[in-house]
């Protein structure tokens, strides 16, 4: 099975590197790029959308599925891309955005004016009463999750920003045009897809939701979903033997991902859940701030680790993406530690059974933005949500502390490469500032470090290319009652793997039947193994024997 040795490299391209001096990332920019990729030795690189957006949730807005937006490039720049790619052996996957389209795409402009086809694409209803929506359900992005269009005297439905409509997936027509844009894009050479947000597709019923809650029961891992992916897999990428897919599942249970990401399900390759990034959700709630509660983390590892490997089922393994804060910051000590608990990160999802992904800057340990002022921000989720968190009764400085620990924008930050102005992503200014730690935390510097989170992460990459039992192994995890340990072993024919990691920047002793192993990795010297052994300040250990 071809996922098993990938290595997914996410790239955010309006912040990887500008080439015509507009502020903007582009193709060209990655093309310059991808010698460094090689180097770094992964061998997928997943792309946020690039195509046709208005841009008022950074592409996931989708305008046109088949063109490139300008400001990225053309497509001759795109097969440029994906040719030079080809040739250091990597591959390319792209993000189908088919919950919602932007209201500025064409299907929604012929709705909006009265065609009863495009309309029948998407979700309109009629309110309770003049001015009350057809339910009660909450837009991720805040506020109500329909909008009023008075020419019809009715609602749609956004379950994000007003301006990212749902598609009627129970519409045949809709999915016919979501499976033609893959063979699209499949005709163009690309074999990966990333579905975004992919289990909201099938919504239950419209029913207020009697908890005052969001209404997330009604719609998530709803039920024809899997009807749905199966249908999609069958007459687009499913035809195509090399093909690499990940869904993104928003909430979701094991149950459904099984299903998802099993291996005779002929719906999809791997699932991105996010149970084990809500573990510093002070009562499951985004905006509301608690340390990360490490026990949580390690059981949710654990219990994803088996639940899928018993169904044979596969994981997708990430700590980062666009959507998170940075990991270094959140699980790990972005000052003193920086390196030590970036490593130590790494070391304990890519060692684990599934797919790793990389955001960009993550291999160089880049921390959170740590913006100062509300207008540093792009994000229209930060953006509203600070209205909304301030009208609440939270102060000005309160609000600022929660965005620089949740804000998506800690993440879209412009790449670090050097200390160069904007940290080398362009001479103009960026459109989303660059994070003032580029001075130090950028690629120069990495690649020169003696003690390189770059160099640490090609290990980890290299090892899961070669190493049969890091693609293959099972899952058994270790030292579950440990309170600052994650440990888990990986057992394949005759070897077994190791991996122990500190979460904390305290010593941590542990006992494990140690004999006959030897450390294949680590982010500290001197390691001695002995059957009980102390970890220095997030220390990170793989060990090996055959
Ligand atoms: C996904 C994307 C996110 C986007 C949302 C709506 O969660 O990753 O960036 O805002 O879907 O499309
Ligand atoms: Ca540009």
């Amino acid at each position: 099975m071809s996922k098993k040795d990938k290595i997914v490299y996410q790239i955010y391209p309006k912040s990887y590197q500008d080439t015509n001096h507009d502020g903007w990332g582009d193709i060209q920019g990655v093309i310059s790029r991808l010698d460094y990729l090689q180097e770094l030795g992964i061998n997928y690189i997943w792309f946020n959308p690039m195509i046709v957006s208005p841009q008022k949730d950074n592409g996931y807005d989708v305008a046109d599925y088949r063109q490139f937006d300008p400001r990225y490039g053309t497509m001759e720049d795109f097969e440029e891309l994906a040719r030079e790619a080809k040739k250091r052996g990597i591959d390319i996957m792209f993000d189908m955005v088919f919950n919602h389209t932007s209201t500025e795409h064409e299907w929604f402009q012929k709705a909006l004016a009265g065609d009863e086809k495009y309309k029948k694409y998407y979700i309109f209803k009629k309110g309770k009463a003049p001015g009350v929506p057809p339910n009660n359900w909450q837009s991720k992005f805040a506020g109500s999750a329909w909008e009023y269009v008075e020419k019809f005297d009715e609602w749609y439905l956004h379950l994000f920003d007003k301006t990212q409509a749902d598609l009627d997936w129970t519409n045949p027509e809709v999915r016919r045009e979501c499976a033609d844009i893959v063979n699209y894009w499949r005709s163009k050479g690309v074999h990966g897809f990333r579905f975004d947000v992919i289990n909201l597709i099938s919504k239950k019923s419209f029913e207020d939701d009697p908890n005052n809650y969001d209404g997330r029961q009604f719609y998530t891992d709803g039920p024809r979903e899997h009807e749905y992916l199966k249908e999609l897999n069958l007459s687009s990428f499913g035809n195509d033997p090399e093909h690499l897919t990940v869904g993104e599942m928003s909430s979701t249970t094991i149950e459904n991902c099984i299903q998802y990401a099993g291996d005779d399900c002929n719906e999809l390759d791997m699932v991105f859940s996010f149970h084990h990034l809500k573990v510093d959700y002070k009562n499951q709630m985004k905006w509301e701030l608690q340390p990360a509660d490490f026990m949580s983390l390690k059981k949710l590892f654990n219990k994803w680790q088996i639940g899928m490997q018993e169904a044979n089922a596969w994981n997708a393994l990430f700590w980062n993406c666009h959507d998170q804060p940075r990991s270094v910051s959140r699980f790990g000590d972005d000052k003193k530690y920086r390196r030590e608990s970036a490593k130590m990160l790494a070391a304990a999802l890519h060692m684990m059974r599934g797919t790793p992904y990389i955001y960009q800057g993550e291999e160089i340990g880049m921390p959170n933005a740590y913006f100062t002022d509300i207008h540093q921000y792009v994000d229209v989720e930060s953006i509203n949500i600070y209205a909304v968190l301030l009208q609440q009764g939270k102060t000005e400085e309160e609000v600022i502390h929660i965005l620089q620990e949740r804000s998506r924008d800690n993440a879209r930050t412009p790449m670090q490469w050097d200390d160069s102005e904007n940290g080398g992503f362009s001479d103009v200014k960026p459109w989303l500032q660059s994070a003032s730690s580029y001075k130090d935390i950028n690629v120069k510097n990495e690649l020169a470090a003696k003690d390189s989170i770059f160099r640490f992460y090609q290990k980890l990459i290299k090892m899961r290319k070669e190493m049969p039992i890091v693609q293959e192994g099972l899952f058994y995890p270790l030292l579950e009652e440990d309170e600052k340990i994650f440990a888990y072993e990986r057992k394949y024919q005759d070897e077994s793997l190791i991996c122990v990691n500190n979460f904390y920047p305290e010593t941590a002793t542990f006992t494990l039947p140690l004999e006959g192993y030897e450390v294949i990795l680590s982010n500290y010297e001197d390691v001695t193994v002995s059957d009980t052994m102390e970890l220095r300040p997030y220390e990170t250990i793989v060990l090996y024997k055959k």
